[in-house]
């Protein structure tokens, strides 16, 4: 009780920052005393952090303070005796080749989604965690949140009788508007499925159950993009995958879920989540956040919802506050790379369909994850949802 899960960072680059808020956040907790009584917080403490490019590496060093080392390589990094647990902030091309070097060098794991580009290194991954008896969680965590538990806990509760069907959209014109360096986004393990397909899927496994079978349809506007801001800007890139997709998912209780994300839209006005039942609907808060209200609808008017469950305040990262509580009394954690090997192959399987024209079975499934509520969710700090 009371001790640290020691972290070290792999990938210093865009999302790091907001991990560096939430682990910050939660060392600043540690020091002051749990405000909500109990044991004192122990958390995750970060130790080190690597990168590709050393320069990325030293300034999130020096952003974190604290003495946090820089390592000269992974292979450095999981050579350190003050690392328990890798914090995967790579691109996902890079996400199976770390997680499993780390599980290889006895470190758990917790990593940005998806949890590999492919069906194989997510299968390697969950073979090696067994294997090995470490734990390795995935993002998304903004599905612990309160908007998304609060919503859960609707459903759960018959607030809208039997789900019956839910919508999903996620539309944008492309990650190359606002990421100085979009590329990875438009090579396999990227595209708006696998990088916001996670959000939505893995609210949507909480809200209506694992997906069985998918169908789907999928296309390519353009075949190069080019990066509109920062040092790069300018720069032409190739588009290796596609760009616009839709589907229809079938959910283990019978719900069918539609669903269309994309980088080919300027502007729309789609609901972003919402869960259709037999006696009224919710519409369910962005799943790209932790905080939001979900509401009710029921006779042609809509009624918020207030807090019943999950992390609020939230912030990334509070995935792996919730590994290193669940290693100290010994539960599952709840963001697990089982969820995430599910959610990707949903996502792989869609594709397929889409490509082959026809529905498909989903062959790695999961149990539906537990409720926030019926847990006890360690002291939160006030994070970032960048
Ligand atoms: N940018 C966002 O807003 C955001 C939000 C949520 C999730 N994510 C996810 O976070 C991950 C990282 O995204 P990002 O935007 O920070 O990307 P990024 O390109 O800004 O940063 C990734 C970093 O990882 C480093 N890296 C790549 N392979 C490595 C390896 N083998 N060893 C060490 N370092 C390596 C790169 O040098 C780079 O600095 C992706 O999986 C992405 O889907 C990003």
């Amino acid at each position: 009780m009371g001790e640290s899960l020691n972290v070290g960072i792999v990938g210093a680059g865009n999302i790091s920052r907001a991990y560096l808020t939430t682990l910050t956040a939660l060392r600043d907790l540690r020091r002051s005393g749990d405000p909500l009584g109990g044991d004192p917080p122990h958390g995750p403490r970060l130790t080190a952090v690597t990168d590709l490019d050393p320069a990325r590496a030293h300034r999130l060093a020096e952003e974190a303070g604290d003495g946090v080392a820089v390592a000269g390589s992974l292979a450095e990094l999981l050579a350190r005796e003050d690392v328990d647990a890798v914090l995967n902030l790579t691109v996902p091309a890079a996400h199976a080749e770390v997680t499993l070097a780390a599980l290889d060098a006895g470190k758990h794991v917790y990593g940005e989604k998806p949890l590999a580009a492919d069906r194989e290194g997510a299968d390697a991954i969950l073979t090696r965690a067994r294997a090995t008896g470490l734990r390795v969680g995935c993002a998304p965590d903004t599905v612990l949140g309160s908007g998304l538990q609060t919503a859960r806990a609707a459903v759960d509760d018959g607030l809208i009788g039997t789900p019956l069907a839910a919508s999903a959209f996620m539309t944008c014109p492309g990650h190359e508007s606002w990421h100085p360096d979009p590329e990875f986004y438009y090579r396999p393990g990227g595209g708006p499925l696998l990088d916001m397909g996670p959000y939505y899927l893995s609210a949507l496994v909480h809200l209506l159950g694992p997906v069985t079978r998918v169908t789907g349809a999928a296309s390519r506007a353009r075949v190069e993009r080019v990066v509109a801001g920062g040092p790069r800007a300018g720069t032409r890139f190739p588009v290796e995958i596609d760009t616009h997709v839709t589907g229809v998912l079938h959910h283990v209780g019978g719900a069918l879920t539609t669903l269309a994300m994309s980088f080919d839209v300027h502007a729309a006005r789609l609901p972003l989540l919402e869960v259709y039942g037999t006696t009224g609907s919710l519409s369910v808060p962005d799943p790209n956040l932790f905080e939001g209200s979900p509401a009710l609808g029921r006779g042609g008017s809509w009624t918020p919802l207030p807090h019943a469950a999950g992390y609020r305040p939230g912030g990334r990262g509070v995935g792996l506050a919730d590994l290193a509580d669940a290693l100290r009394d010994s539960r599952p954690h709840l963001a697990s790379a089982e969820l995430g090997a599910h959610v990707l192959d949903t996502m792989l399987t869609l594709l397929d369909a889409a490509r082959e024209g026809r529905t498909l079975p989903v062959t790695r499934t999961t149990d539906r994850p537990p409720a926030m509520r019926d847990l006890s969710p360690p002291p939160v700090p006030a994070g970032s949802d960048a």
